[in-house]
């Protein structure tokens, strides 16, 4: 693969959509960039050349990376940003990985159109029925802005407020035909009577968690984040930003001759931030026109099978239904205890308004976020960099104690009256190779609680459990999944609640955990943590590439 980020590959291109036409950094022309298809086991070299006049990397979100974190990509993480006009070349082996995934821009907010599906294809054959007889294209489900998003994302940290909302949501770039002036940008695709489909799908949204589904049919769930799961049936998908689902679909339905033969595939957002009073009545206001963005392939839909925006139980019902496959070929290897217990809140607060600016946040004030009680600034040398060559810990710090809160009271008035103990820094955790590291996040905020993506780089880990208020440590775990927890690189932390995740901490490097919207990110909601060198040297970081940017 050669991914140019070069003037014939990668460049500003003109797209127009909802009758708008701007500027859009795409990648080898396209929008969504291309797909990439490799199979389990594959050397992989993606050779990458900045000619735009920013700073750029990749990620290959959800590629385990093991032991080649030089290649894994958030950028002040695993590298510094490959700078205009230099190149540098991403190499990783895929292990033991299988299904959908995606890459993406890992800097500022170039993800919006700076993204594509990633498939994996299985060395050995699919472990469910019925008989595939084709794939689908995959569906990447993304963003629309009218303007710039560079400004959207510079108007959200200017005002501490919440980002414009995109003008659209999209399948693979193509808003449908739900939207003025957008019925010829709507994705279509056939299938044939009485056959089974593989359907693979990606969350490539920025700020958007979504619910998906077709037409008078019913979705089976068969893996997530490139890791099957015992399959289920389910007339509709919640999918986070960051998150990937592949689904069989079954075309057994009679269309209505009144459509033309045709189903709708619609999608929504799963919205939890309720409303609540911005002062800038043009930062995000959910309104019932909110609700109407979704996708058909014919005008005049029937959004059949879509919970409504609002449906935490259905999210939370579709969370709880996915379990790892766990066969003798597939054996599902949770950690049955944990060496550390982190306890991390998520969430976000408010700050006072810099002197001379207006803030938009909430009560004149600015939002930020955060992990831990601290919210994230990136250090100016890549963190795995710095661990590698020792350099004394440029930029951060590795004493990073947990601050659990006593106990967060959901019943408060002003929600941002919680939780208020937090700080800025570069505190980051590091654990010896091999530790079984647990992690429970907690989401703190109460009016403002939120379905929180919380994305691992560097590990897959297994969902023990999740709910809705404070995480209990004398009940919870006793309650924990431990046969067939569902694995997978993204949890959906429930809204107002908890989720328990636990792995082995076996691939050595410098890894970034953040939330998956990205307003959240850029507000701090992420930290690092290290997973240190092993005793033996198949355990430690292959030293770096020598193409590898500095900083
Ligand atoms: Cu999709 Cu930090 O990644």
């Amino acid at each position: 693969l050669d991914f140019q980020a070069a003037k014939q590959h990668v460049e500003w291109k003109s797209v127009t959509r909802l009758c708008h036409t701007k500027q859009l950094l795409t990648v080898n022309g396209q929008y969504p960039g291309p797909t990439i298809a490799l199979h389990e086991g594959d050397n992989v070299e993606i050779k990458v050349t900045n000619s735009i006049s920013t700073n750029t990397t990749l990620h290959w979100h959800g590629i385990k990376q093991l032991r080649t974190g030089w290649a894994d990509g958030p950028a002040y993480i695993t590298q510094c940003p490959i700078r205009s006009g230099h190149t540098y070349t991403y190499k990783f082996q895929v292990t033991d990985q299988r299904g959908t995934l995606w890459w993406h821009s890992h800097i500022f907010w170039q993800r919006a159109s700076v993204n594509g599906a990633l498939i994996i294809y299985p060395r050995m054959p699919y472990p469910f029925k019925p008989k595939l007889h084709a794939e689908l294209p995959p569906m990447v489900f993304g963003e629309w802005w009218n303007g710039d998003v560079d400004a959207v994302e510079e108007q959200m940290m200017l005002s501490g407020g919440g980002p414009n909302v995109s003008d659209a949501y999209t399948i693979n770039g193509l808003p449908g035909p739900l939207y003025a002036c957008s019925a010829k940008h709507t994705f279509v695709t056939s299938v044939s009577r009485g056959k089974t489909y593989l359907l693979r799908i990606v969350n490539a949204a920025l700020n958007n968690e979504m619910f998906f589904a077709v037409a008078n049919h019913t979705l089976t769930v068969i893996e997530v984040d490139a890791a099957y799961t015992k399959p289920f049936k389910t007339s509709a998908i919640m999918i986070a930003p960051g998150q990937t689902t592949s689904v069989l679909l079954t075309a057994d339905q009679v269309p209505d001759d009144s459509t033309g033969g045709m189903f709708a595939m619609s999608l929504t957002p799963y919205v939890t931030a309720p409303i609540f009073p911005f002062d800038n009545s043009t930062a995000t206001q959910m309104t019932s026109s909110q609700q109407q963005r979704s996708f058909t392939l014919r005008p005049n839909p029937k959004l059949h099978n879509l919970p409504d925006m609002l449906d935490t139980e259905f999210a939370m019902k579709f969370s709880t239904n996915l379990r790892s496959l766990a066969s003798s070929k597939y054996p599902c290897n949770v950690p049955q205890t944990f060496d550390r217990r982190v306890f991390a809140t998520i969430g976000l607060q408010l700050q006072d308004c810099p002197p001379n600016r207006t803030c938009t946040g909430y009560n004149g004030k600015r939002f930020f976020a955060s992990m831990n009680n601290q919210s994230f600034i990136r250090p100016t040398t890549a963190v795995l960099q710095a661990y590698y060559h020792d350099l004394n810990k440029p930029g951060y710090t590795t004493d990073f104690a947990e601050k659990p809160p006593a106990e967060f009271d959901f019943s408060g008035v002003d929600p941002f009256t919680e939780n208020m103990n937090t700080e800025f820094g570069s505190k980051i955790i590091s654990v010896p190779h091999g530790t079984n590291l647990e992690f429970v996040f907690q989401n703190t905020n109460f009016l403002h609680m939120e379905n929180h993506p919380i994305h691992l780089h560097g590990h897959n880990f297994f969902v023990l459990g999740h709910g809705f208020g404070n995480f209990d440590a004398d009940k919870h775990p006793a309650q924990y999944n431990l046969v067939d927890p569902v694995e997978r690189n993204t949890v959906a932390v429930p809204s107002g609640g908890w989720a328990a995740i636990r792995f082995k901490a076996d691939n050595p490097g410098a890894w970034f955990i953040h939330c998956h919207l990205e307003e959240h990110t850029t507000w701090g909601l992420a930290t690092a943590f290290i997973v240190q060198n092993g005793p033996l040297p198949s355990q430690s970081v292959l030293p770096p590439p020598h193409d590898l940017p500095s900083c």
